[in-house]
Parts: structure tokens; sequence; C-alpha cells
């Protein structure tokens, strides 16, 4: 097989496993569900999709807790079925990522297990970060650094004589017990699992915390500066500052480790790093061309709903990712943030993993941040790279903002003792027929968040071919995209329409968005389509707009 490098121009749909489709009516998404439900997403246009994790797990972090990297989960289904999903998906033509996580294992996987049977000095314990503690009696933890998901990122354990005895490190829930990836035998390890995989024939890997495998050497205390680029303190994914375990200089020595492992096969595999990094110009290290092929555009997604950021971001991304010859991507929703539905009607949202609940002290317009999430999604599509969609966002779905607490999962929610909501509100399992049990996501009725009753008429087939759905937005938006090639296209930009119009061109087509509070006037054309109707020649405020010269 050649190398097409597809991925320089693919949309790529992000499959949520658990939330997707329910084959077997236990309530919880299944990679059966999934392959029975494939071909809907040959019809939305899509060229690839990401499946989050559906190995085994005890599911402390919905799978990115992983118990063994080289199996499926009995909750999704078996090696078969993903097999049979890999076939379903080859005769749609679709290219199929899945997700990979080496920062941290499960608690329950056999390595740890077998880390906590041995002695303290002991290779076991040498594959994870197992520190003495301070103080007279070790019972100070080794340094200050905090959890991403709250509280202190150590946890003591019990030695197997019944006394107290090391802490391991744990950048997110205690059951999810950091690698250390200065052991040669770790790095081995995961050369093994990207060969299990692409041996498998999957087209892509999304790596997991692509940005903190590695830790600066001795551990040092870190306090987050009062400072406000780093939103969240010192817990937070997203530094600027030095902070001794994100971006350390040593993770891509692993990347460029994996990328031989790649060269090994044949075909055009790839892999994209969930890299909570800035600026982009330091994101870019990541898409070297030894590295990884992609990065996530976080700076993107977090950029507010204002024209002269926008443009701003999306020149520093063209920039910075072109400097290194990577395509840029681009993307607004995925599992762990609040959806961009909700997310653009709200100034300013909550800060990242915060989200949303009946008691959050924000205002949510439903309808203006609908409206926004339409235009967005279709500049989105226009702009000149890799497109990521999040599972639902094709179907307008809003922030699930009012789950009872009882029904929450997020570690998050439960490491800050309720007082942050988290991610739950995202990953509502999605509707596709409004009169089927759970609207037609498990057979039973059952879903393992519930779903709210509004949604039946934000289903699949209640938007399929209806003129104006939010669905048939991106169906008519991704169609024109592959047709016009828009993904390897290059962006000019037009001036003249003042400070809250985006504007610009590739190649035939004129693209523009409106942010500011009155309508502008489209140049002369055709609208081949816009993100609400359009009447005569005059754009409203909050629309986007793709225009062909002829
Ligand atoms: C990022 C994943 O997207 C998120 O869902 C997960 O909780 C953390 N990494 C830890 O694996």
């Amino acid at each position: 097989m050649t190398r097409t490098e597809w991925w320089r121009s693919a949309a790529i749909y992000q499959i949520y496993p658990r939330s997707f489709a329910d084959s077997n009516g236990d309530g919880l998404g299944d990679l059966p569900g999934i392959t029975g439900r494939l071909s809907s997403l040959r019809t939305l246009g899509v060229d690839a999709v990401w499946l989050s994790p559906f190995f085994t797990s005890p599911q402390k972090d919905a799978g990115y807790d992983v118990a063994d990297y080289c199996d499926v989960d009995p909750l999704f289904g078996t090696l078969d079925d993903f097999h049979e999903l890999q076939l379903e998906a080859r005769r749609l033509g679709l290219r199929v990522i899945i997700d990979l996580v080496p920062n941290h294992t499960s608690d329950q996987h056999a390595w740890f297990q077998e880390a906590l049977a041995s002695a303290p000095g002991s290779p076991a314990r040498a594959r994870y970060l197992f520190r003495d503690g301070k103080g007279e009696n070790g019972e100070i933890a080794p340094n200050n650094w905090k959890s991403v998901f709250g509280g202190s990122a150590w946890t003591r354990i019990t030695e197997a004589d019944g006394t107290l005895g090391q802490w391991y490190l744990h950048l997110f829930d205690t059951s999810q017990p950091d690698l250390d990836w200065t052991n040669p035998w770790v790095r081995e390890q995961f050369r093994e699992i990207l060969r299990f995989w692409l041996r498998r024939g999957v087209d892509g890997f999304r790596v997991d915390v692509a940005h903190g495998l590695v830790k600066a050497a001795g551990l040092p205390d870190f306090t987050a500066p009062v400072h406000a680029d780093v939103p969240g303190g010192a817990g937070s994914m997203n530094e600027a500052v030095d902070v001794p375990y994100w971006a350390q200089p040593g993770v891509h020595e692993i990347y460029r480790d994996w990328h031989n492992v790649l060269n090994e096969f044949p075909g055009d595999q790839m892999i994209c790093a969930e890299a909570w990094v800035e600026p982009l110009s330091k994101l870019a290290d990541w898409v070297r061309p030894d590295e990884m092929e992609q990065a996530f555009n976080f700076s993107y997604l977090e950029t507010p709903w204002s024209a002269e950021s926008i443009r701003t971001v999306i020149d520093d991304s063209l920039e910075a990712f072109g400097g290194v010859g990577a395509p840029s991507t681009w993307v607004l929703s995925n599992h762990d943030v609040i959806r961009h539905a909700t997310r653009l009607g709200m100034n300013p949202p909550p800060p990242q993993g915060d989200g949303l609940g009946p008691n959050s002290p924000y205002q949510v317009h439903a309808e203006l941040g609908l409206a926004r999430a339409r235009a967005a999604s279709l500049l989105m599509f226009a702009l000149p790279g890799s497109a990521y969609l999040y599972q639902g966002e094709e179907l307008g779905l809003p922030e699930v903002v009012d789950l009872p607490d009882s029904a929450r999962q997020d570690p998050t929610f439960f490491r800050h003792n309720g007082t942050k909501y988290g991610r739950d509100g995202c990953r509502v399992p999605i509707p596709w027929e409004s009169a089927a049990p759970a609207y037609g996501f498990s057979p039973s009725g059952k879903s393992w968040l519930p779903q709210p009753f509004e949604w039946g008429s934000l289903a699949r087939d209640q938007q399929l071919g209806v003129e104006g759905s939010t669905l048939e937005l991106y169906r008519s938006a991704l169609a024109l995209r592959t047709e016009l090639g828009l993904g390897l296209g290059s962006l000019s930009w037009i001036e003249g329409y003042g400070a809250d119009v985006i504007a610009f061109r590739t190649g035939d087509l004129t693209v523009v968005a409106n942010l500011g509070t009155a309508s502008v006037e489209l140049p002369a054309g055709t609208v081949l389509v816009s993100s609400q109707p359009i009447s005569g020649t005059s754009l409203p405020p909050d629309a986007t707009a793709w225009i062909s010269a002829s």
C-alpha cells in the first residue's frame, strides 16, 4: 500500500463507545453496536473514526484506566467483534483509529498488581513512580503535585506485610498509576502494544496525555504561579509555564521511537497527540517530521467566539504546524469538554473539566449556543487540514446540565466532593430514533446516563433529509469539503468586512462568518451552504456561509 497521507485532510469522527450504540441492552454502548451503526457515518460523510478506549478496564475513568492493552473489555465485546468492526469500516471506506493510554495504567493491570506485591526497589516497582514519603515515618507525600482530577497526585500503599509503605504517583485518579517512562522495559512493552494493533490493521492511534509521559528528574515540587495563562491551577492540563510533569523535552524521544515502529508496517498509519500544550509553536514539536502526524488543536477549541481571536488562532495554527510540514487539526468538541452547542452560548464558559450542573453559576443560552455552534462547525470544515468531530455534534446536541448527582461517574466529580461537576454532561448516549427505546441507543431502553426528554426531537431520524437540520448542514458541508478538496486547500483572508467578520477564500470558495450583531452583505455568487437561512444577500449574526464565485 502506498502512503497517501490521508490524515492530512481527513474529517475524523470520535466515537465514545459507551455512549454510541448498545447492541445487548445493558445500557452501555459496545463494539457490535458501533458496527451496526457505522454506515450512518458514511452517510454523514466522514473519512475515519477514532474510538475512545474499549480495552479491558475496571472503568474508573471510563476506560482511560487500562488493565490489558491487548484485549477488549467484555462490556464492549471481544477482539473478534473489533475485527468485525474493522471489516465493516473497510467495506464503507472508513479508517479506524484507536486510543492508546501510555501515561498510566489501571491499578488493576497485572504490572501494577505485581508492583504492589513486590518489595520497594524491585524491578516490578520500577515500572511505576514509587517513592518513599517524607517526614519521620514517611507520612508526607514525596512532593506537592496535584492530580488533574483534584487532590494529591500521590497515594500511599500498604505493603504486603501490612505496614504503611511507599507512595505512587498518579497525575489522574488513584486508580491510574503513572508509568516510569525512563524505564526501558516500559518502552519495550508499548512498542509491542503498538505492533499488536498495527498487525491487526488499525489505521492509527490517538495518544492520551501525550505531553505527560516524562517527568522532570528528581520530581521537584511545583507551585503554579497565580497567572491568567494557567487555568485551573497546578492540576490543569493546560500550562503555559514550565511544569515538571508536562511537556518535558524527553517525551519527544519516545515519539521518534514510535515513528520508527509505524514505519515497520506497510500502509499509511498515523498518530495524533492529545497534548494540552501552549503556545501552538511549542505544540508543533509533537508533529515534527520524525514524530507524530497530528496533534489536537486545543488552542482552537478554547478560542472564544470573537472574530479577531479566531483569525489569530487560525493564522497561528497554520504557521506553527505548517512550519514543521504538518497539517493543522481543528476541533470544537470531545468527551472532555462542554459540547460546543452549549459552550459557545456562554460568556465565559467554565474552565475545562469543571463541567456544568444544576447549581453552576453560569447562564446557558441554548438557542444562541446552537446558532454559533452551527456557524463554528461550518467555518471549521472549510479550513485546510484535518477536522475532528465528536459524536452527537452533527445533531446539535447540547451539554446535559441537569444530570442527577447519583448518575454521575466522572472521577472529577468525586475527587472534588461534588463541587465540580466534571465531564459526564457531554457523554450522554446519543439519540438515533425518536420513537425507539432510549431513542434507539439501546434495545432495552437502558442508558448508563439518563437521556433528556428533549433529545427525542434531536434524534437522527428527525433530522435526516430535513432541510435546515443540523445533520443536513453537516452532511452538505462534509460532502462539499471532500468534493472541493478543502482539507488540502490554502486560505487567503479577505479584508474589508469589519472587525466582527471572518472572511477568506479557499480555492474558488468564499467563506464568510458573521460574529457581530448586525447582518452582513454577502459577496456575489451562489450560496452553497449556510448555517442559517439567508434572505437575499444578507448574512445574519452568528452565521456562516460558503459562496462560490459562479
Ligand atoms: C485525557 C482523556 O481524554 C480523558 O478522558 C482522561 O480522563 C485523561 N486523559 C486521563 O487518561
